[in-house]
């Protein structure tokens, strides 16, 4: 059974605890993309216990809390759609004000303006980078202007009760795509729709990205950006996509916006993850993503992101109100 305490509450209980404790399991910072010089609260816990309680047997948490977190319960999936909800009507002002000339930081203070209204914070810091700036990975300087002819990539979420959304989505600046334009973006997309049909129970991470990696070889091959011969040297550890799409094909997500999880999976029911392929040309000034957020069933994928505009006619209509 669960029993869960406010942590003020552990000076008063633990001795107890321990007396009839024979394991005991501590957390640490084993996140593979952070690491902190100060010393965070878990260990001057775990420095703590190991003194005052030496023989006791110690274990590490991050295993099962990796399986733990990983799986979402219905309360915490309604607050990831609540997150994807306020991030949603933060993008539908962002199409309601783009033109030419705006500032990056323009679009990001709707976003702020919506999220702050809808009781939501950001979960992370919004990339709001136009032509070749979408190229830069992991840009947010967010100041620079959104040109006529060019698109705007948006990478921003919602954070809900401490739940992340993280969505990206892409925008002609002027509300209309160039033929070229379009091309890649529904080429994106199509990698994008395929992979979210693959965000299935059982499906190790390693196959899922690798499935994506290989569509999207024959995508750059019809785009006129690869060769066959660039396509036919193509193996797992040298992708022949990775010059245009260099980065996963998405993360687990929930309290963190890159969420604990086993690193390989397999998938399954309960895990939100995000699916974002990308095609990023900087000699073309075009870098487009597209990032929705995925829960795993047993009767297969539901898209949390469903109802946010992503069909590149359904966004020039939005864009010419
Ligand atoms: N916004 C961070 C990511 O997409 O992973
Ligand atoms: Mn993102
Ligand atoms: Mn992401």
């Amino acid at each position: 059974m669960a029993k869960i305490r406010w942590l003020a509450d552990l000076p008063g209980v633990l001795h107890a605890l321990m007396c009839e404790s024979e394991r005991i399991y501590l957390n640490a910072n084993e996140h593979e993309r952070s690491s902190t010089e100060v010393e965070p609260r878990d260990l001057r816990q775990a420095r703590m216990l190991l003194s005052r309680y030496p023989l006791h047997r110690y274990e590490r948490l991050q295993p099962l809390l990796r399986q733990l977190r990983a799986v979402k319960n219905t309360t915490e999936v309604e607050l990831m759609r609540r997150a994807v909800e306020i991030t949603d009507g933060g993008l539908r002002r962002v199409l309601s004000a783009l033109r030419p000339g705006v500032m990056e930081y323009e679009p990001e203070a709707e976003l702020v303006g919506e999220f702050t209204r809808q009781r939501g914070k950001m979960a992370y810091e919004p990339i709001i980078a136009a032509g070749k700036n979408a190229c830069v990975l992991h840009y947010n300087d967010n100041d620079q202007p959104c040109g006529d002819g060019e698109l705007v990539l948006i990478d921003v979420g919602a954070s809900y009760a401490n739940y992340a959304a993280d969505l990206t989505r892409t925008y002609p600046v002027n509300g209309k795509f160039s033929p070229r334009q379009r091309a890649v973006y529904e080429a994106v997309l199509r990698v994008l729709q395929h992979s979210i049909a693959h965000t299935t129970a059982g499906t190790l991470l390693r196959d899922w990205k690798r499935a994506a990696q290989l569509e999207m070889n024959e995508e750059l091959l019809q785009l006129g950006l690869l060769t066959p011969e660039q396509v036919a040297k193509d193996t797992p550890e040298e992708p022949a996509c990775r010059k245009y799409f260099m980065h996963g094909l998405g993360h687990s997500l929930g309290l963190g916006v890159h969420d604990l999880a086993p690193p390989n999976g397999p998938l399954a029911p309960g895990w939100v993850m995000t699916v974002e392929p990308g095609i990023y040309i900087p000699e073309e000034g075009i870098g487009i993503r597209l990032e929705n957020d995925i829960l795993v069933t047993e009767d297969g994928p539901v898209d949390l992101c469903a109802g946010v505009p992503i069909l590149p006619d359904e966004i020039e209509q939005l864009l010419a109100k």
